[in-house]
């Protein structure tokens, strides 16, 4: 908690997405390796998950590993891999205890089996939860997630003439309202092919801060920040 936050005065976003960025910069200005870096990082969101879900939060989705990511050097892949699996295995308990539901976006291909089963394995411990969904955006691209909706569309033999934009949000990997705040740690600023769909009308936070060391106060702050936007949605303000 942050003394000079008023927080009954805070406006609580629905949906909020983070773009989990800096990892590799942050070990780099310590003189320690990337892969270390991830472990930080890694560590640290699974620290920040249930204080984000205790602000009231309902769904949390994050940025770990973009589909363009894959072009990244194999060993910095392999250990980011192997690193999904030991968190998935390790927190699943945390998961369950906090009543959290956890879900996935992306494609499975080129996932290696061991991420997967352990993804699997997260999904159907927690399937019942109802304290909140995070979802985890893995192997995921905005434009492979449209591409995939138009896919399954043409598909399943649909009237597209009738086709609304509720009706397109069901063909996405989930189901899920718009994103309201969308936050990206690292100070770079662009959404590098992040819930292009669903970040329509999002709020946009970036913090200069690299995520190893973006923390409660500091998600707190991105919440006093959101709370006094004007959020018009095309329309004019009454
Ligand atoms: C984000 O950190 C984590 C992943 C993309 C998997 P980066 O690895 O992109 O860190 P920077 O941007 O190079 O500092
Ligand atoms: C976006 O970060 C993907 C994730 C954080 C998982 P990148 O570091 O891959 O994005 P660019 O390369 O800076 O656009
Ligand atoms: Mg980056």
């Amino acid at each position: 908690m942050n003394d000079s936050i008023d927080y009954s005065q805070l406006k609580i976003p629905t949906h909020v997405a983070i773009i989990v960025d800096g990892n590799g910069r942050w070990a780099k200005e310590r003189g320690i390796s990337r892969l270390k870096g991830h472990d930080i990082g890694s560590d640290n969101l699974q620290k920040l998950i249930p204080y984000i879900m205790s602000r009231g939060i309902k769904v949390l989705s994050l940025y770990v590993f973009s589909t363009e990511n894959f072009k990244r050097a194999r060993a910095e892949v392999d250990h980011l891999m192997d690193l999904f699996v030991s968190i998935y295995k390790k927190e699943l308990k945390n998961y369950v205890r906090n009543n959290l539901k956890v879900i996935f976006s992306g494609r499975d291909d080129p996932l290696p089996k061991s991420v997967i089963d352990a993804r699997d394995e997260l999904v159907e411990a927690t399937k019942n939860n109802t304290g909140g969904i995070v979802n985890f955006c893995m192997n995921y691209g905005g434009r492979a997630e449209i591409m995939d909706a138009v896919k399954r569309i043409v598909h399943s033999g649909v009237d597209v003439n009738n086709l609304t934009d509720e009706d397109f949000r069901h063909y996405l990997y989930q189901d899920l309202p718009d994103v309201d705040l969308m936050i990206r740690t690292g100070g770079e600023l662009r959404f590098s092919n992040f819930l292009l769909w669903q970040n329509s009308y999002a709020e946009f936070y970036f913090p200069k801060t690299k995520f190893p060391d973006f923390g409660p106060e500091e998600f707190d702050q991105a919440i006093l920040e959101y709370t006094s936007r004007d959020r018009r949605f095309g329309g004019i303000k009454q």
